[in-house]
């Protein structure tokens, strides 16, 4: 029997995570489910710093981007002292189970708090890099594909008017899936990202080749690409081929807010739905995502080995379309 549980956002904020907040409430309350919203992530359990969270409490935060619960990247938690404060404090209440929104580093927190605590821990992927096994879309991630494509149809007018190439950096510590999906949909003329072995000279020789009617050129590189960023790859650029009118622009945090997208808030409200149900059903230790439209848990040791692997049409696809 499921009486109360526990729920927090933990890692970089995502649009959509206030939705999936919103849905393990209320489904919570439908089942008559007392719930308990947890601070600034991993921090709020440390500090017991948390809210009593009833319907009305998320009222109005369905359109909202950001946590209404606040996150945090916790060092403290990865100290013995820390883990064991936060174990001490979710003992003392009591729950029945618990639910984390979160990337890879908040679920390898849960699977760290689970060692030492016998608790039903249930995640949720809310993170805008994509960049977790079980899944088709994290929460946030289709958010901020929209933003970066719609700051790369703006960075494509100005381009177009100069002449110019613009190297636009997007978010993606380990992962392209953002500067993947958002160059295609930009139109981009190539793409660097850590998946692939990117090949700066080959860059060089492509852009060399570029059809001299083309009035702009748009290169996506992920912040984790090993050519080191925008500005290093803008570096070479222009050592090789001064004759390019060059620009640098870095996204930045633009994309991690904003308003979730309808598909964002119908995902996040489903895989909060599901949370809560994973819990009444005994589920622990496992990740609630989509796919192929279809609910799917996965354990969250898989969940955080994120593939090395991206889709192989998508890739041929942008080589194809920016030829
Ligand atoms: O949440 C994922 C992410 O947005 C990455 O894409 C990015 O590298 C990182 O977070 C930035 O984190 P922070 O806001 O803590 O600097």
């Amino acid at each position: 029997m499921v009486k109360k549980i526990g729920i927090l956002t933990s890692g970089g904020d995502s649009p959509g995570m206030n939705a999936c907040i919103r849905a393990v409430v209320r489904t919570a309350g439908y089942h008559h489910i007392e719930v308990i919203g947890f601070k600034s992530g991993y921090e709020g359990l440390i500090d017991n710093n948390f809210t009593v969270l009833k319907h009305e409490s998320v009222s109005g935060i369905i359109q909202k981007g950001g946590t209404i619960l606040k996150t945090a990247r916790s060092a403290r938690f990865m100290t013995e002292a820390g883990l064991q404060q936060a174990v001490q404090n979710l003992k003392a209440h009591k729950l029945d189970g618990f639910v984390i929104i979160g990337g890879d580093g908040s679920f390898k927190g849960a699977i760290e708090l689970s060692k030492h605590i016998d608790l039903h821990i249930v995640g949720c992927a809310g993170t805008i890099d994509n960049d977790l096994v079980g899944t088709d879309f994290t929460i946030g991630y289709d958010t901020a594909i929209n933003t970066v494509t719609e700051a790369l149809d703006k960075i494509r007018d100005t381009a177009e008017s100069h002449d110019r190439v613009f190297v636009v950096e997007v978010m993606g510590r380990d992962a392209g899936l953002i500067a993947m999906r958002s160059a295609i949909a930009g139109g981009a003329e190539a793409l660097l990202v850590p998946e692939l072995k990117n090949d700066l000279e080959k860059l060089i020789e492509k852009m060399k080749g570029w059809r001299k009617t083309k009035s702009s050129k748009i290169i996506v590189v992920a912040e984790g690409d090993e050519s080191g960023g925008a500005f290093k790859v803008a570096e070479m650029i222009k050592n090789k081929c001064p004759e390019f009118d060059l620009r640098v622009s870095v996204l930045g945090h633009i994309q991690r807010g904003g308003n979730p997208t309808c598909m964002e808030r119908v995902n996040a409200s489903m895989v909060g739905f599901n949370a809560v149900k994973a819990l009444m059903n005994g589920e622990r230790n496992k990740m609630v995502g989509i796919i192929n439209k279809q609910i799917v848990l996965t354990p969250f040791e898989k969940a955080v080995k994120h593939t090395e692997e991206l889709n192989k049409d998508l890739e041929e696809l942008i080589e194809v379309l920016s030829s």
